[in-house]
């Protein structure tokens, strides 16, 4: 299927690795032009090069902490100039340190509204006068499953996350007549170097060897398996294309199965 987007500009946070990695180089598989950042320059130069010897797209690698705001003027100003304007937006960060409400602090609590809520925020604002300006735009956050039911060890990335799909759901209502749509795609555990991480230090806190962990993580899944970041950037990729036009103002998750909800 010709997905329709060849010769867009995307825009992926958050993607020298991971589910950000896989969605730029997903887009570009369908001949987008891909700007990715990430603030590790040499893990997203290796990130950049990877993707254009993949796809031949033009692939821009801007360095930069998408927590912070006044990078990301600057970063919307290169991909303006060196790409053209935003046409698709992937908006994706970090995830806030765990812990219950208990923990936490104003500082933590800021700091989790800054990098999971105010980045994409801030980067939403920066590309909607251009989107509006074509008639046509694709807006997609990367959340988490935390959305459709809280994890118990972390309330910053249940809190923050779902302030981002309440501020999406609202602008998704406010664009939809022009072109614009903006949805939330919502990952349970997918293998990503942060999974893997964390496989490790439960494998080190618990006692018992990753594999161990793994298996447990595999059997509270349905499908039996974790996520392949390449199926989360496939969704992505679906949620940007031309077919795509109609869905607006969604919270998918992708999760093979895990999440207890109706919704
Ligand atoms: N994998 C999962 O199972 C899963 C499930 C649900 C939700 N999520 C969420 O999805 C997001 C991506 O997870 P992932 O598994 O792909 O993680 P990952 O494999 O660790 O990759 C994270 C990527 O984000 C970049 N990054 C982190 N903080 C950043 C910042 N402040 N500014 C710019 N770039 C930043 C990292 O590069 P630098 O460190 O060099 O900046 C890296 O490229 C996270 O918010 C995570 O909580 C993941």
């Amino acid at each position: 299927m010709d997905l329709g987007i060849k010769g867009k500009v995307a825009l992926v946070a958050a993607a020298s690795k991971g589910l950000g990695k896989a969605t730029a180089l997903a887009l570009a598989h369908e001949g987008a032009d891909v700007c990715i950042v990430a603030r590790g320059q040499q893990a997203l130069d290796a990130a950049a090069e990877e993707i254009r010897a993949a796809t031949g797209c033009k692939v821009l690698a801007v360095a930069g902490d998408v927590g912070v705001a006044a990078q990301l003027e600057a970063l919307v100003r290169r991909v303006n100039e060196s790409l053209g304007g935003v046409d698709i937006l992937v908006n994706n960060a970090g995830g806030p340190r765990p812990g219950v409400f208990t923990d936490m602090s104003d500082e933590d609590w800021l700091g989790a509204i800054e990098l999971n809520l105010m980045s994409a925020v801030r980067l939403t604002r920066l590309v909607l006068p251009h989107m509006r300006e074509r008639g046509w735009g694709r807006v997609i956050n990367i959340t988490s499953v935390a959305v459709k039911q809280p994890i118990p060890n972390l309330i910053l990335s249940n809190a923050a996350r779902s302030a981002v799909v309440a501020m999406a759901k609202t602008l998704s209502m406010q664009v939809a007549a022009e072109g614009i749509t903006v949805n939330n795609v919502c990952p349970g555990y997918t293998l990503t170097d942060r999974v893997r991480g964390l496989a490790e230090s439960n494998s080190a806190s618990e006692g018992i060897s990753i594999d161990e962990v793994m298996a447990r993580w595999e059997t509270s899944i349905p499908a039996r398996r974790l996520g392949k970041p390449e199926e989360v950037a496939a969704l992505i990729t679906f949620l940007a294309s031309q077919q795509a036009g109609y869905i607006t103002g969604t919270t998918i998750q992708i999760d093979g199965g895990t999440t207890q909800s109706l919704l």
